[in-house]
């Protein structure tokens, strides 16, 4: 793997890592095999930072990761909390302090640590003082339960306002090659040295599939997939793309995607593809 690292907090990361939430459906599955293969060879491939949530599996899929690579040898699992998930279909904002403590000592059990090194608030509750939730994560990293604190979905806006509670290392947004709503909150991060981690980088699997971008691959003897994540890495440092598969073959061809280089005539016809917002 290209030897393009990251800090986040004082974490050291390759910036190319694996989101773990397609390893497990709603309920966990009798037969955990294949998911276990894929959160190993994750590992054996020098990727080096994970990111789960109580959310995936209602814990099964915190569950799968440390049954797989409990003790996490130089590997930064990072999982979230704040999302409940009531029936398949339903992701639902929790943020009271109580529960979200609650739910940060139950990841503790789960991936069976004695501090989670990075902790994101999954949402922001709308229903609760975004201050109150802040001070429960903040009062988790001071009891030594959490070491970094990171966000998700948030504005630049409420970012700035968190920063005044509590350190925060990462931002999780949705961001992808055509799907640059948080444009604003990126150029942020990369301004103040915050990692930015853009889920679906991949668009849920459709960038492998675009025949555009299966053309401009093919000239770099790339697939698509591995484009649009060269594309992500290529657009800031402080970008940590987590694309997720449950296939080990596609697994293997994203995480070589760090080792593609694209010429700037590349990155003007890719920036092209897609207005801002
Ligand atoms: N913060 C949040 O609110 C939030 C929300 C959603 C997700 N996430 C995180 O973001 C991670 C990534 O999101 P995601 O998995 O939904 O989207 P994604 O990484 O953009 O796409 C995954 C989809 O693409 C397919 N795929 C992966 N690699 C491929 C390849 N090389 N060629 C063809 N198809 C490929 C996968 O199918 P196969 O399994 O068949 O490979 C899967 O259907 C999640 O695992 C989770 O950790 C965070």
């Amino acid at each position: 793997m290209n030897n393009t690292r990251l800090k986040i907090g004082e974490l050291d990361v390759h910036r190319l890592g694996f989101g773990a939430m397609r390893l497990t459906g709603y309920r966990p599955a009798a037969d955990r095999t294949e998911a276990i293969q894929v959160a190993r060879r994750v590992v054996e491939l020098g990727v080096d930072f994970i990111d789960t949530a109580d959310a995936y599996g209602i814990g099964a899929n915190e569950e799968l990761l440390a049954q797989a690579l409990h003790p996490y040898d130089n590997v930064l699992i990072a999982t979230k909390v704040g999302h409940t998930r009531p029936s398949p279909a339903e992701w639902t904002p929790c943020g009271r302090p109580e529960y979200l403590r609650q739910a940060a000592e139950q990841c503790l059990r789960r991936l069976q640590v004695e501090r989670i090194d990075l902790l994101q608030l999954h949402r922001v509750d709308p229903a609760v003082p975004f201050a109150d939730q802040l001070g429960a994560l903040a009062r988790l990293v001071a009891e030594g339960k959490v070491r970094h604190v990171g966000l998700s979905e948030v504005s630049v806006q409420q970012l700035r306002e968190a920063r005044q509670y509590v350190d925060v290392v990462s931002v999780q947004n949705r961001y992808n090659l055509t799907d640059r709503r948080h444009e604003d909150v990126l150029d942020y991060c990369t301004a103040e040295g915050i990692a930015f981690i853009p889920w679906v980088p991949i668009a849920h699997g459709e960038h492998a599939g675009s025949q555009l971008l299966g053309m401009i691959a093919a000239e770099l003897g790339a697939t698509a997939a591995q484009l649009s994540l060269a594309w992500l890495l290529q657009r800031s440092p402080v970008v940590v793309p987590i694309p997720g598969t449950s296939s080990i073959g596609h697994l293997e061809e994203n995480v070589a995607a760090a080792g593609l280089e694209l010429t700037s005539d590349h990155l003007a016809r890719l920036a092209a593809l897609s207005p801002v917002g």
